[in-house]
């Protein structure tokens, strides 16, 4: 079987791409594992490192065709994660528009002319939820107050809709916000999560643009692959009808708790610089705090342990430090 990953050479797409040439199976159509026969990396360039036996391919989604030729007729599995993320979909309209909601629709269409029916996981974001009460739960509407959030949104109805026709077999999951990232800031409005202990934890200065005591919904990197995986295995019955998209489970940690688990990981708290954005705030204080999951709770989705877990998670998987 084949399985192209949009968004193949960024963060999450990266770590999809190893965690499932390990595993070396998916669920197929007919929901029993079937092996991975080939693993197609898409994105905008091909990543600095590259894993023998996966196949990346150069190719800017939002260019005419970019599907025919990248996503070939036998294809049977996609994970659509190439993605302007929020702060910059929120700085350039017109490039989140294309990249976000015009290469998704253009993407499902590709997966309409298949030989089979395909399944897609299509990987949304808290940023869904705009005004919304701060710990939202499976039926709280989707009302996003920024550009990534109603690109997403409309993303996961255009899922669901292609869904219920018979085009393609997919499903959307929000992710929480997933720390801890590794490399530089990104710009995606909550890069501050992750480099308030990336950073520090390397003996290196970041700075937070927000206060101590907001809330955000996080989930490590291996969780959130794993997640990505789970959705695609889960039988298609499972999921809600129409807006096939669930909230993931996660875990609520202010600031300062993220903070408190940097100090007990060693980390000098000293090298955070408190540099407050309001429109960082904004942004990131529109998303929900928590979630109630109770239907992806039931699907087999799980959240980390806590905080100290993810940051352990870190300094063994990209520091190289002993468990
Ligand atoms: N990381 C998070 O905290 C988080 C949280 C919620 C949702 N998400 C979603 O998960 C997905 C992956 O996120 P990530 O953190 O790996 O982001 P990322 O920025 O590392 O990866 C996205 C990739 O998309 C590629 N891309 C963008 N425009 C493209 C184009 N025109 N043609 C081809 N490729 C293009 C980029 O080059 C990049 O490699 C995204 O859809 C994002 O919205 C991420």
């Amino acid at each position: 079987m084949k399985v192209v990953i949009t968004g193949g050479a960024g963060f999450l797409g990266q770590k999809l791409a190893a965690s499932l040439q390990e595993k070396g199976k998916l669920a197929g159509a007919d929901g029993s594992l079937s092996p991975i026969s080939e693993i197609i990396c898409v994105d905008r360039a091909v990543p600095g490192e590259q894993r023998d036996g996966v196949t990346y391919v150069e190719a800017d989604i939002t260019s005419r065709g970019a599907f025919d030729a990248v996503v070939p007729e036998d294809t049977g599995s996609v994970f659509h994660l190439a993605a302007v993320v929020s702060a910059e979909a929120e700085a350039d309209f017109d490039l989140g528009m294309r990249v976000n909601l015009d290469a998704t629709r253009a993407l499902l269409e590709r997966c309409r002319t298949l030989e089979r029916l395909p399944r897609l996981v299509f990987v949304s974001s808290v940023a869904a939820f705009g005004v919304a009460p701060s710990i939202v739960d499976d039926d709280t509407p989707v009302r996003p107050l920024n550009s990534y959030g109603v690109e997403k949104v409309v993303g996961e109805y255009l899922v669901g809709e292609y869904a219920r026709r018979g085009f393609v077999d997919g499903r959307a999951v929000r992710l929480p916000t997933i720390v801890i990232r590794p490399g530089v800031p990104n710009k995606a409005a909550s890069s501050f999560a992750s480099s308030i202990l990336r950073e520090p934890l390397q003996g290196k200065t970041a700075v937070c643009p927000v206060s101590k005591d907001l809330a955000v919904w996080i989930k490590s990197p291996a969780a959130a692959v794993n997640d990505l995986i789970h959705a695609h295995d889960t039988p298609g019955e499972g999921w809600p009808d129409g807006l096939r998209a669930l909230n993931l489970p996660g875990l609520t940690v202010t600031v300062s708790e993220m903070v408190a688990a940097l100090g007990r990981a060693g980390g000098d708290k000293g090298l955070i610089s408190w540099e407050p954005d309001p429109g960082i705030e904004a942004i990131v204080g529109s998303w929900p705090q928590g979630m109630v999951t109770e239907r992806a709770d039931a699907l087999g989705f799980r959240a980390d342990e806590n905080v100290d877990a993810i940051v352990r998670q870190f300094l063994v998987d990209e520091l190289g430090r002993s468990a």
